[in-house]
C-alpha cells in the first residue's frame, strides 16, 4: 500500500526530507510550497504552488488528496502556515509531525539584543546612524523604511521590489549557505555594525552571527514565534526515521 505525504515546504531541510523519503517506493510525496521565491530551486519531487486557502482549504485538501500524513517542514516564522496545519490536522484526523530545528544559544563573546519582531528590531537599532546588515526575508525590510537614518545592506534571494524609502541602501542577491570567512569579508567590507538576523538555527546561515561575534559586532536578533505544540523532530534524519509510526493506525499510535 502507498502511503501519501505532504510536506509543507519552502525550506532547505523540507527539499531534503522530500528527496530522503521520495526514495521510498512505499511512499507518495507532494510538496507543497506557498509561491513567494521567485525561482525556487528544483525540487526533486512532486510540487503543488500557492496557497491553500486557510484552514478550511488545507483540511479540504488533506481529504481530498487522501493524505495518510502531514509534515510541516516550514520556516520556523512561518507562524500562519505552521497554525493552520496543526489545526487542520485536529480537524481532518490526519496526523502531523513537524521539523524543528534547534534554534541557536548565545556563545561566550555574542552581542545579542533579543526582540519580538521586525518592529522591535527597528527601534533596537537606535536613532544614530549605523550600518545595517539585513538578512531578512524581502517582505520584512520595508519596516526599515521607519528608520531611514541608517545605511542597510540587504541580501535577499529574490530582488527587493520596491526598492526601500532610504537614502543609503546596498542591495546584494544570494542564496545560501553562507560560509562564516565570506560573512566576515562581508562584514567587514562593508563596515557593518549591527546585523539583523532571524533565530534560523542550522549551519547554512550561522556564518554571519559567528563572523559578527568574532568581529565584536552587534546582533538583533528577532525571537522565534509561538508554534503549535504538536509532535516534532530537530533534523530530516530524526523526522524521517519516525514517519513509519505516524503512517500506523491511530490505534496502534496510542492516539
Ligand atoms: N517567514 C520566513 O522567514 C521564511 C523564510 C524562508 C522560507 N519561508 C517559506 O516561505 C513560505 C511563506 O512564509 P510566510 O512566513 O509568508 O508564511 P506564513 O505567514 O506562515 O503563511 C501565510 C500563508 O501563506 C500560505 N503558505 C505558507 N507556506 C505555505 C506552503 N508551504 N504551502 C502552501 N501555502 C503556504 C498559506 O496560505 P493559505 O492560508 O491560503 O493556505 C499561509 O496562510 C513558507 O513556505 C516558508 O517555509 C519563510
Amino acid at each position: 500500500m502507498t502511503h501519501r505525504i505532504l510536506i509543507l515546504g519552502g525550506t532547505t531541510e523540507a527539499r531534503q526530507l522530500a528527496g530522503n523519503l521520495a526514495a521510498r517506493t512505499d511512499i507518495s510525496i507532494t510538496l507543497s510550497l506557498a509561491g513567494r521565491t521567485e525561482n525556487p530551486v528544483a525540487q526533486g519531487v512532486p510540487v503543488r504552488v500557492g496557497g491553500f486557502g486557510g484552514v478550511d482549504g488545507l483540511a479540504a485538501y488533506l481529504r481530498e488528496t487522501r493524505t495518510d500524513l502531514l509534515i510541516d517542514a516550514t520556516h520556523l516564522y512561518a507562524a500562519q502556515i505552521s497554525a493552520n496545519a496543526a489545526e487542520a490536522a485536529a480537524h481532518t484526523g490526519v496526523p502531523i509531525i513537524a521539523l524543528r530545528r534547534a534554534g541557536w544559544e548565545p556563545a561566550e563573546g555574542d552581542r545579542w539584543t533579543l526582540v519580538d519582531s521586525v518592529a522591535g528590531a527597528v527601534t533596537a537599532l537606535g536613532s544614530a546612524p549605523r550600518c545595517v546588515f539585513l538578512a531578512l526575508g524581502r517582505q520584512e525590510v520595508a519596516a526599515f523604511e521607519a528608520a531611514p537614518q541608517h545605511h542597510y545592506l540587504i541580501r535577499s534571494v529574490d530582488p527587493v521590489e520596491p526598492k526601500l524609502a532610504v537614502s543609503n541602501a546596498t542591495y546584494l542577491l544570494a542564496r545560501g549557505p553562507f560560509l562564516e570567512a565570506d560573512e566576515r569579508g562581508l562584514l567587514e567590507s562593508n563596515r557593518i555594525d549591527v546585523v539583523v538576523s532571524k533565530n534560523s538555527g542550522g549551519e547554512a546561515t550561522y556564518g554571519k552571527i559567528a563572523a559578527a561575534r568574532l568581529l565584536g559586532i552587534e546582533v538583533v536578533m528577532i525571537r522565534r514565534p509561538a508554534l503549535p505544540h504538536v509532535p516534532s523532530a530537530e533534523t530530516v534524519e530524526a523526522l524521517a526515521a519516525v514517519v513509519d509510526h505516524f503512517l500506523e493506525p491511530a490505534a496502534e499510535r496510542g492516539v
